[in-house]
C-alpha cells in the first residue's frame, strides 16, 4: 500500500555535500519526497526525537552530533514507504550495510551514518508530526 516515512539527511552528509545524492538514491528506489525542510535541530528537539534512545549509552553523544550541523528533514511517499527506505539506507551500522546502500556508500560511522529513517508506520507518523504541519506536506 503507498505509505508515508520519515527520513532525516544527517550532519556528515549535509557537511559533505550530498544532499542530492542522498536524495538520487531514495528517488531512484521509488520514493518521493513530499515535504522537505533544511533545519540546524536544537538540543531539545533532538533529544525529544530521539527520546526512546534516552538511555542507551550513545544518547549523549547522539544529541550532540546530530546538532553539530544542518540536517534536511523530509517526508517520503510510496509503496511501502518504510520497508523501501530501510531497504535503501542499508543497516544502522555501515560496516553491516549491504554494499549499494546508502550507509554502505556514504556513512562515516555508526553514528555518523548518513541517515535516518522510521522503523515503523507508527513511528512514522509520530515523526512526521514532529517535524511537519499538514499543510507543509503535498502529496
Ligand atoms: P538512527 O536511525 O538515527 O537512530 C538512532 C541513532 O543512534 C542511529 O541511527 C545511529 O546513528 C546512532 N547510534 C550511535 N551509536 C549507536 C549504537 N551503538 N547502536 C545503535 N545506534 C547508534
Amino acid at each position: 500500500a503507498t505509505e508515508r516515512t520519515f527520513s532525516i539527511i544527517k550532519p556528515d552528509a549535509t557537511r559533505r555535500n550530498l544532499v542530492g545524492k542522498i536524495t538520487a538514491r531514495l528517488e531512484e528506489a521509488g520514493l518521493r519526497v513530499i515535504a522537505q525542510r533544511r533545519i540546524h535541530m536544537t538540543q531539545t528537539q533532538a533529544e525529544a526525537f530521539y527520546g526512546v534512545h534516552r538511555e542507551r549509552p550513545f544518547f549523549r553523544d547522539l544529541v550532540t552530533f546530530m546538532t553539530s550541523g544542518p540536517v534536511v528533514v523530509q517526508v517520503l511517499e510510496g509503496e511501502d514507504a518504510v520497508a523501501k527506505n530501510r531497504a535503501v539506507m542499508g543497516a544502522t551500522d555501515p560496516k553491516k550495510a549491504e554494499p549499494g546502500t546508502i550507509r554502505a556508500e556514504f556513512a562515516e560511522s555508526i553514528e555518523a551514518n548518513s541517515v535516518h529513517g522510521s522503523d515503523s508506520a507508527e513511528n512514522a507518523a509520530a515523526e512526521i508530526a514532529f517535524f511537519f504541519a499538514g499543510v507543509d506536506i503535498v502529496g
